[in-house]
């Protein structure tokens, strides 16, 4: 068979396609650096020269960019606000966020609020093509008014002349052309909604959660070409070390949450169900804790719908047995001192295992990895601070944490315990090459 030349094209555009498969992995790298604490992240700075936009504007766009988590990938640690540099590490490469301070040479200094807008929906810039890693999937249907006033705002952030890193991607993702068409074939107008409603304060939470809080770049899965898969919205994703999970209406309610819970958690970064931790961690420190009261109540309507789904009880399952029996001698022994005989755990010290969802999870990934790797000790905001947890992969033989984990998950979580030798030592691996 002859190939046609409109066939060669569509062919070259499907391998163009194939070749930046994967990099619309945004907001799900495993960040090198934190981002810088809030405080400093977002302080206004007073009105730069010629600067005309008016305060409410300015004050609007400091609040919008705090919802949308801009400085989660464009703020690092030490570094000036918005001046770029965070590493985002993929399976394809190192992106980085740019620098978009006010700077005419390196920042967007030189930019209109039509080229921001531009950007911001349909991922262009006035000289290139930007990767999916800077999640215009999601931003795509800010409101104009919304993009000009964090426009206002960054133009009153300092300029800083931090130079741009290039993304080092390994060949064939570092052809910047390919992203031409896979925008053809996965950007959507829209993101579809995760759960039922209609009312007023639903609306506004769907925009606040497909939009400006992009949870689906990190919690819907992702097809063979790294695009959302959007018949499954926020069903959970495994990316990084800590998997994102299912937290679409029916996830939810399965692992326990309510209306209230939910509030406390991405408000405070602690629940009865537990903290927030990897890379979640970042997206409460730094954007859900300073959602207003009213924004944070269309986020959870938004999250489990108009009519709500009843939290499901945990269910009650009898283990016994020598395997049983040598998790729950582990659990005393290294883990009973921060986490409580009864599981009950110790406010503002350490969580509770008792109905807690990595422990209810169905899937035990992320109960493994925290056993083996521990979480750094976190100051969530102004109201809630958990000690660190130490990490147990040098003290814990794989059988030791299958057990652990087996019985934590059939005494607290309601879960059958099946998690085998092999899961620890495939993730103990994992873990070692991680860092
Ligand atoms: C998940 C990480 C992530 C988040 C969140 C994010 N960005 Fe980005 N952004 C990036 C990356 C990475 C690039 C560079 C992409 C490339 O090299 O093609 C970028 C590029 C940009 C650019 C282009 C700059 C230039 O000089 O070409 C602008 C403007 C921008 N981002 C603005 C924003 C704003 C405003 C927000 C918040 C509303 C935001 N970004 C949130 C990762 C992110
Ligand atoms: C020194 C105290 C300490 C010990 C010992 C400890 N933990 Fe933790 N653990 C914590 C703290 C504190 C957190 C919450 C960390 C945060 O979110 O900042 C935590 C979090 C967790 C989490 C994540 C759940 C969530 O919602 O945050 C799991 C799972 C967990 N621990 C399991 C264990 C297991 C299993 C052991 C024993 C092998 C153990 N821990 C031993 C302090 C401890
Ligand atoms: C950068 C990636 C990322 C983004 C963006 C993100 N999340 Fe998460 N989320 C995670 C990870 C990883 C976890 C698992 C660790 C934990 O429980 O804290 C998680 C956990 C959660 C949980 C706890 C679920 C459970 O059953 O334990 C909720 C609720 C949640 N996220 C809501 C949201 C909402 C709402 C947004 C958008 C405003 C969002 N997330 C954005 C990565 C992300």
């Amino acid at each position: 068979m002859k190939i046609t030349r409109s066939r060669a094209l569509m062919l070259a555009a499907t391998l163009a396609t194939a070749a930046i498969a994967g990099l619309s992995l945004s907001g799900c790298f495993e960040q090198a650096t934190a981002a810088a604490p809030s405080a400093s992240a977002t302080a206004v700075p007073a009105a730069a020269p010629g600067a005309k936009a008016n305060n409410e504007q300015v004050k609007r766009g400091r609040y919008l960019a705090q919802a949308a988590d801009c400085a989660a990938c464009h703020t690092t640690a030490t570094g000036a606000p918005f001046a770029g540099g965070v590493e985002l590490k993929s399976p394809f490469g190192t992106f980085y966020g740019t620098n978009i301070t006010p700077d005419k040479e390196h920042g967007i200094g030189k930019w209109s609020a039509d080229d921001f807008y531009t950007a911001l929906h349909d991922g262009v810039t006035p000289d290139k093509h930007l990767y999916p890693a800077m999640p215009y999937t999601s931003y795509r249907t800010m409101s104009r008014a919304d993009s000009d006033a964090i426009f206002a705002y960054l133009m009153q952030t300092r300029a800083v002349a931090t130079p741009n890193k290039d993304a080092d991607l390994k060949f064939p993702y570092n052809m910047r052309f390919g992203v031409r068409f896979w925008n053809m074939l996965f950007l959507e107008d829209k993101l579809p909604d995760a759960s039922v409603g209609n009312s007023a304060t639903w609306q506004r939470g769907r925009y606040l959660v497909n939009n400006l809080g992009h949870c689906a770049e990190c919690h819907t899965p992702r097809g063979m070409l790294g695009q959302l898969d959007l018949k499954r919205t926020l069903n959970g994703n495994v990316l990084a070390r800590i998997g994102a999970p299912d937290i679409s209406p029916a996830g939810l309610s399965a692992a326990g949450w309510t209306a209230p819970d939910l509030a406390s958690f991405l408000g405070t970064g602690v629940a009865p169900q537990g903290s927030a931790y990897g890379e979640m961690f970042a997206v409460v420190h730094l954007s859900t804790q300073y959602l207003v009261p009213d924004d944070m109540n269309a986020v959870t309507t938004y999250l489990l719908g108009d009519k709500p789904l009843a939290p499901q009880p945990l269910k009650p399952v009898t283990a016994s047995g020598p395997e049983f029996d040598a998790g729950k001698r582990t659990y005393i022994a290294v883990c009973a001192g921060c986490h409580g005989v009864d599981g009950g755990g110790k406010p503002h010290v350490a969580v509770a295992m008792k109905a807690n969802t990595t422990v209810r999870s169905a899937d035990p990934h992320n109960l493994i990895a925290v056993t083996l790797d521990g979480i750094e000790a976190q100051h969530f905001g102004a109201k809630e601070n958990m000690q660190e947890m130490p990490g147990f992969a040098k003290t814990l033989n794989d059988k030791e944490i299958a057990d652990l984990s087996n019985f934590l998950r059939s005494q607290w979580g309601g879960q059958a315990g099946k998690v085998s030798e092999s899961q620890v030592k495939d993730l103990r691996a994992q873990g070692a090459s991680h860092h």
